[in-house]
């Protein structure tokens, strides 16, 4: 079947199509229903099947006979360490772990923060929670105490899972203190923590502390707890508007059937093949695609620790593709344009043998059409842009591969995939015509394996997505789509920027910027940036007669943001200004403050009435080397 004609039978028939997927999937009680639609517009999909998200992820293949098939490969340059694991060796280590979270209290329903760098133990600790039913939350180690905490607030964690530390080029990020730091801050005290002593740095346990082996010790390894197609897997907190995250929900069901239908209708892989994204179990990608997605499907998955430059060398993407036959590759643009960077010219690609790979897949931010061309001509081989979001948890578009390879335009994330029907609207919420921009919604239901709703804020949930469009979901994002049906993602309609393809809230630095005490107000914008994509700028007013020194203050509240969101957020640029650009209702112009920023040649509203600010604006832009226009 083509594309077309598979994008169809969705929009002619969706339960069937999504019943018919579902069959790939071991159920215990099968679902009779695909979607369930409530009296208050919400709606489930699965509800009155029953199964279990680690059975079909590790024991199944083991009861299929493939246990001896590798599951996980952890290749971690950064430690010189290279394992494998086998489905039928995952399988007994996360029972057993699951067996020691049960005998310690863990039960369906309770929630556990995993906290843990690229380890094989990441993906084990979130498998035995889905074994037992239990809520992961799973915390990107780049974030700080006081994001922890707001995330053991906000979900009420039984119990914490953590390594004792992780590993950045250079330096060891010790996780214990960050994680008692966290306890200290939030409200909520787990019962317990779980600690992975790596050798690099063992942490000091306390009373409430657990050796991760130890108390592995002598139990009873659980089996797979069934549960209902709608019970949440995990919670996964992502940046909104606030410095307060959106804890989205994944549904058990839905995950499995979606994540599998992917694998092969748009990765391209089939089981037994090696699958590798290079991302951090702390973001949806890896959620999605180290975890669940390759494991469910039977294909090996690859954990990496390191990163794609230094560590040796811009070749460490290509040593493990070749030395792991890895066929399907997935990174964010930002990865390849550091690779890019350091060797234009694609030398260290030659050294390898990458005749095993099939197609690259980048995602997590605008791929920019210079980075695609470089990888289409070094590595001669389908290289997809696709677009989606936490929220969905797999493509809204893509270039499906495995059903056929469309044509490539540079720029788009081609086309929407089944399950999302996809338009442009204006602010009136009419559709508009091919070719102009507009915010990108999409009509309701979604498909299986997006949000729900979010976890305790179902307000939030409806103001942030369901209220503008009504009918619709809306995205966030605003870009257009062509006369062929392929979609274009321009910029986002809210205050999110993506750093280095980490998603991060402008306004969540705001909160911390205005927390310093000489400053009056502040703005944060993110500006164009050749490497990240995006970096975060500071505006400060200082408050009058604040007396410091406009340096100081500034290297005050760099280290703030550092301390309070984590280095993830890599705010490193402030300058201290006299005003920032408003309208007359008090708004900060902060979309007029990136075009200047990123030189698109800025037109005065009416609404400023000193046009002083915006040179102002400007002259602080150049001083740190963001303007392009004089
Ligand atoms: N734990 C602790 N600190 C972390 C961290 C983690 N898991 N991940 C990143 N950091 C730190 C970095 O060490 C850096 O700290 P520094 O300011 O002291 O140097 C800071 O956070 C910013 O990190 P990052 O933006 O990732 O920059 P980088 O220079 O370390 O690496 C890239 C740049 C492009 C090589 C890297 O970001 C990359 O490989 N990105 C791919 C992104 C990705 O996978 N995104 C997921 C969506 S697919
Ligand atoms: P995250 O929730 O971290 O996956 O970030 C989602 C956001 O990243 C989207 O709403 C977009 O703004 C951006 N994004 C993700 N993929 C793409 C893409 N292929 N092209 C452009 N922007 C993207």
């Amino acid at each position: 079947m083509s594309y077309e004609e598979v994008y169809k039978s969705w929009q002619t028939d969706p339960e069937g199509f999504w019943m018919q997927a579902a069959q790939s999937i071991d159920w215990d009680t099968p679902p009779t229903k695909a979607l369930t639609v409530h009296e208050d517009g919400l709606y489930d999909w699965y509800a009155d099947g029953m199964t279990n998200t680690c059975w079909n992820a590790v024991d199944r293949h083991v009861d299929a006979g493939n246990g001896d098939r590798t599951a996980i490969i952890h290749d971690s340059p950064i430690t010189g360490s290279k394992t494998e694991i086998t489905f039928a060796e995952l399988r007994d280590r996360v029972a057993r772990l699951a067996g020691a979270l049960r005998d310690k209290g863990i039960e369906k329903g309770d929630r556990v923060i995993i906290y843990m760098p690229m380890v094989p133990e990441a993906l084990e600790a979130m498998l035995a929670c889905a074994r037992l039913g239990a809520i992961h939350s799973v915390v990107f180690g780049g974030f700080a105490s006081n994001e922890l905490a707001v995330r053991i607030d906000d979900a009420k964690p039984k119990a914490i899972i953590a390594a004792s530390c992780g590993l950045e080029p250079g330096r060891v990020v010790r996780y214990k203190p960050l994680i008692d730091g966290a306890i200290d801050l939030s409200e909520h005290k787990p019962e317990f923590c779980v600690i992975f002593q790596r050798e690099q740095d063992l942490a000091t346990l306390g009373p409430l502390d657990h050796d991760w082996h130890a108390f592995q010790q002598g139990v009873t390894p659980a089996e797979c707890l069934p549960v209902e197609g709608t019970h949440p897997a995990y919670i996964l907190y992502t940046s909104g508007t606030t410095g307060q995250p959106k804890g989205v929900i994944r549904q058990t069901a839905g995950q499995l059937v979606a994540l599998n239908w992917t694998m092969k209708n748009i990765y391209n892989v089939d089981p037994g093949d090696v699958f590798w994204a290079a991302s951090d179990v702390g973001w949806v990608v890896g959620h999605s695609y180290i975890c669940y997605g390759p494991l469910i499907h039977g294909n090996t998955t690859v954990v990496f620790e390191g990163k794609p430059i230094g560590t040796p060398d811009a070749g460490t993407f290509w040593r493990v593709i070749s030395e792991h036959k890895v066929k399907s590759f997935f990174t964010a643009p930002t990865a390849f344009r550091a690779v890019k960077r350091e060797d234009p010219t694609g030398a260290f690609v030659k050294k390898y043998d990458l005749s095993c790979l099939g197609q690259v897949y980048l995602a997590g931010e605008r791929a920019d059409p210079d980075t695609i061309t470089w990888a289409q001509t070094q590595l001669n081989v389908p290289v997809i842009d696709h677009w989606w979001q936490t929220e969905t948890g797999w493509a809204i578009a893509a270039n499906p591969l495995g059903i056929e390879e469309l044509p490539t335009k540079l720029g788009s994330p081609a086309v929407a995939m089944p399950g999302y029907q996809v338009e442009i609207l204006d602010d009136g919420g009419h559709p508009i015509k091919p070719g102009e921009l507009g915010a990108i919604a999409v009509k309701l239901p979604l498909p299986p394996c997006t949000l729900p709703t979010l976890w305790n804020a179902e307000d939030r949930f409806r103001d942030s997505y369901l209220t503008t469009f009504p009918g619709y979901y809306e995205t966030g994002d605003a870009g257009m789509i062509d006369e062929d049906g392929y979609l274009y993602i321009m910029a986002r309609t809210d205050d999110v920027i993506n750093v280095a393809g980490h998603r991060l809230s402008t306004g969540g630095m705001e909160e911390v910027l205005a927390d310093h005490p000489d400053v009056a107000e502040c703005a944060v914008i993110g500006v164009t940036d050749q490497l990240k994509g995006q970096m975060p700028v500071g505006f400060l007013c200082l408050n009058n007669g604040s007396g410091r020194a406009p340096s100081d203050v500034v290297g005050e509240v760099v280290q703030l943001v550092r301390d309070k969101i984590g280095p993830v957020a890599a705010f490193k640029q402030a300058v201290v200004v006299e005003r920032l650009p408003k309208t007359r209702s008090g708004k900060i112009l902060r979309g007029v403050m990136v075009k200047i920023a990123d030189g698109q040649g800025y037109k005065m509203p009416a609404t400023i009435d000193d046009p002083a600010i915006l040179d102002e604006i400007k002259d602080a832009l150049q001083t740190i080397g963001y303007a392009k226009t004089s």
